[in-house]
């Protein structure tokens, strides 16, 4: 690969090449290294975050998305599995710190409606050198969330919980979402927040 090589002198007279590859020399003279990005989503479940996720990506306003589900599926085959929650939330903040460090933007697709659970993500973007945080508050009512949930398929054979939330989990979660104002999410450092009513699209289909 082209590179370049600095000579610097050291003591006793050995001389010491430090190899850098030209693109990323170019890249940083440029000042375009890539600037990670922490970006969250705070909803209910059936609000709507995976699918907005979905779209953020496709419109290139991220370069990947971590979500519980899935590491949750890696680990035991079922995306609902309430089980293994914490290993997933484990590998999905080693997950995030190492793709921050990459300059990666990042969505993390969790319900997020606990200012610790957020904390815990800033902390590890802050630690990551990464200083940018958006949220996007994804809301829907309780009425469009349980509907939405009752069309999801049930668990497969051989799962626990698959894709459908107990519905009694749905009862409190909406409003627990609608608590979270942009106020507070600014105050948390998340800047610019995005408000996104799926509600008002379901109507407008
Ligand atoms: N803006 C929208 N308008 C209409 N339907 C939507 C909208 N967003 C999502 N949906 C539908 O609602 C259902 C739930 O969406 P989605 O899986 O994105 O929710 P979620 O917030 O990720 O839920 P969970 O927290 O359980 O993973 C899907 O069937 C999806 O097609
Ligand atoms: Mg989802």
């Amino acid at each position: 690969m082209p590179g370049t090589g600095q000579l610097q002198p050291r003591a006793g007279g050995a001389v010491v090449t430090r190899w850098m590859s030209r693109s990323r020399l170019g890249a940083g003279c440029r000042g375009e290294l890539p600037v990670g990005e922490l970006i969250v989503l705070v909803g209910a479940p059936g609000s709507g975050k995976s699918s907005l996720a979905a779209r953020l990506l496709t419109a290139g306003r991220a370069d990947v998305v971590l979500s519980t589900d899935s590491f949750a599926e890696q680990i035991s085959g079922d995306p609902g599995d309430q089980d293994c929650r914490a290993e997933a939330i484990d590998r999905l903040q080693q997950k995030l710190g190492v793709e921050l460090a990459g300059g990666r933007r990042v969505i993390v697709d969790a319900t997020l409606t606990r200012p610790e659970a957020r904390l815990g993500l800033v902390r590890i973007a802050c630690r990551a050198g990464v200083t940018r945080h958006s949220a996007y508050l994804v809301r829907a009512s309780l009425q469009t969330c349980l509907a939405r949930n009752a069309q999801r398929p049930g668990p497969l054979p051989g799962q626990k919980f698959g894709k459908r939330v107990p519905d009694d989990w749905l009862t409190q979660a909406p409003e627990r979402a609608e608590a979270v104002t942009p106020i507070d999410l600014a105050r948390e450092t998340f800047r610019p927040v995005y408000i996104v009513d799926t509600d008002r699209r379901d109507r407008s289909a």
